[in-house]
């Protein structure tokens, strides 16, 4: 059985993300998507759980996605979940020395993993988790770029967040 292991902060999983993911579960017996801390990214919006969560509602009708979450090395990840293969989505040749990066300290770190690039699709070139946070701190429709739950929860935090905030 072939499994690959797609990581990533999902702060809030993007139509990106799931386009993403749909491909490689095309491609993979198992994909298991994973929600870890991007030491780098100073954000959340969301929790690891509450990611994880709309990962599984936006991916239910995948049988073969699993999700889940981790707050160590990607590297551990991978040693322990069995599959040398990672997925990584390239956007524009901006993401391409990070992620060139990334994948050379993770191969130094755990030899026998792979990190597989998969272009995303040309609609969501321009899409990230951050954009669509400013975009909601706006109050703009995020119906293109987001599954219809995220959009819901990312709404309900923002609503949360402001209350809290004027308190
Ligand atoms: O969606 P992102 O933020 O680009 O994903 C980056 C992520 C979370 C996959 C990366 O930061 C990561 O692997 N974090 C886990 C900790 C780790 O292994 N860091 C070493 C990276 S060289």
């Amino acid at each position: 059985m072939r499994t690959a292991v797609y990581p990533g902060s999902f702060d809030p999983p993007t139509l990106g993300h799931l386009n993403i993911i749909r491909r490689a579960a095309a491609i993979f017996d198992e994909l298991v998507v994973c929600v870890m801390r991007n030491g780098a990214k100073e954000c959340c919006l969301f929790t690891c759980e509450e990611r994880a969560e709309l990962l599984r509602e936006s991916t239910a009708g995948l049988s073969n996605v699993r999700v889940d979450t981790h707050t160590g090395l990607l590297t551990d990840y991978v040693r322990e979940s069995g599959s040398p293969v990672v997925i990584r989505g390239l956007r524009a040749v901006t993401d391409f020395e990070y992620e060139f990066q990334m994948a050379a300290v993770n191969r130094k770190l755990n030899p026998e993993m792979e990190t597989v690039f998969m272009f995303a699709g040309e609609e969501f070139a321009f899409l990230s988790s951050s954009a669509v946070r400013e975009l909601a701190r706006f109050k703009s429709s995020l119906r293109d770029f987001v599954p219809a739950p995220v959009e819901r929860a990312v709404r309900e935090k923002i609503s949360a967040l402001e209350a809290e905030q004027s308190r």
